[in-house]
């Protein structure tokens, strides 16, 4: 038996499996998951490498459709590829001949709409991120970081509930990822989207999620979640807390319990 999936939920997932078929056979990635995320929630998910966390932000962004069970946002089922969410990747995946500003309006050329009715909220989202004066700038002008603010931008731009996010900070060195996740502290709290926050980072996962949902090795199951109760917003003062380490703990047991790290 799964958990039914309230229509209120912005993500819904019931029993979903994956199972990914190729020559050498067939591999199970992820094992009837069972995940819901309320309007305006932040979950963040952590697992060891190969789990299926990219597996499951596939699915919840239409890209791949499960083998078993149902995947609903806004408790509509999904059936491909969808107008309501904004997808960070891991990579900011930016076109060298692109300005900052039209690499920031592509989405809206693929849904085949006026770029024009969208510049005034890409340059309100340029300087929401602290990008200031580099609109019209190519991405070789600008550091990683900065790449990285204009990939947020491009997910932001059409202005979706739903915010996915596949270790966005992953490649950033500790300094620009500190800052990267005060200012998507910052973005949350003024836009109130729903996000899903794929990490490596244990201190980055209870930082910023009002949950932290902790996946087995592959195929992939949800084996613990832990509540963040911490009060908003979050000072990056807060990481050095007694309160934070005994989260950042619970987290690291349940991982070290399924065999994720050791
Ligand atoms: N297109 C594919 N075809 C076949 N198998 C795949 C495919 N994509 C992923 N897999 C397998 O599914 C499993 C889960 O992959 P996934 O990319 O979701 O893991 P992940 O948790 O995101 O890992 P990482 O932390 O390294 O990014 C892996 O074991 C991988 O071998
Ligand atoms: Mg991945």
């Amino acid at each position: 038996m799964t958990a039914p999936v309230a229509l209120a939920d912005v993500i819904g997932l019931a029993g979903v499996s994956l199972a990914y078929s190729g020559k050498a056979g067939t591999v199970l990635a992820l094992d009837r998951i069972d995940l819901a995320a309320r309007p305006g929630e932040f979950l963040a998910v952590v697992g060891p490498s190969g789990c299926g966390k990219s597996t499951l932000l596939k699915l919840v962004s239409g890209l791949l459709a499960p083998s078993a069970g149902e995947v609903r946002i806004e408790g509509r089922p999904v059936r491909g590829p969808h107008a309501s969410v904004g997808v960070v990747f891991q990579s900011p995946l930016l076109m060298p001949w692109r300005t900052v500003i039209e690499n920031i309006l592509l989405p809206i050329e693929i849904r085949g709409e006026r770029t024009a009715n969208y510049a005034a909220a890409a340059r309100q989202l340029i300087e929401l991120v602290g990008l200031g004066g580099f609109a019209d700038r190519h991405p070789y002008e600008l550091s990683g970081g900065m790449q990285q603010r204009v990939g947020l931008c491009r997910a932001l731009v059409t202005d979706p509930p739903l915010l996915l996010m596949d270790e966005p900070f992953g490649a950033l060195d500790a300094m620009t990822r500190e800052q990267m996740n005060a200012e998507l502290q910052r973005i949350w709290m003024e836009r109130q989207k729903t996000v899903l926050l794929i990490t490596h980072s244990i201190t980055e996962a209870v930082y910023l999620a009002d949950r932290v949902l902790v996946m087995s090795p592959r195929p992939g199951r949800i084996i613990e979640e832990v509540p963040i109760s911490l009060p908003r917003p979050r000072s990056l003062g807060m990481t050095e807390t007694v309160e934070f380490a005994q989260l950042a703990n619970q987290v690291r047991r349940a991982l070290n319990a399924a065999g994720g790290i050791d």
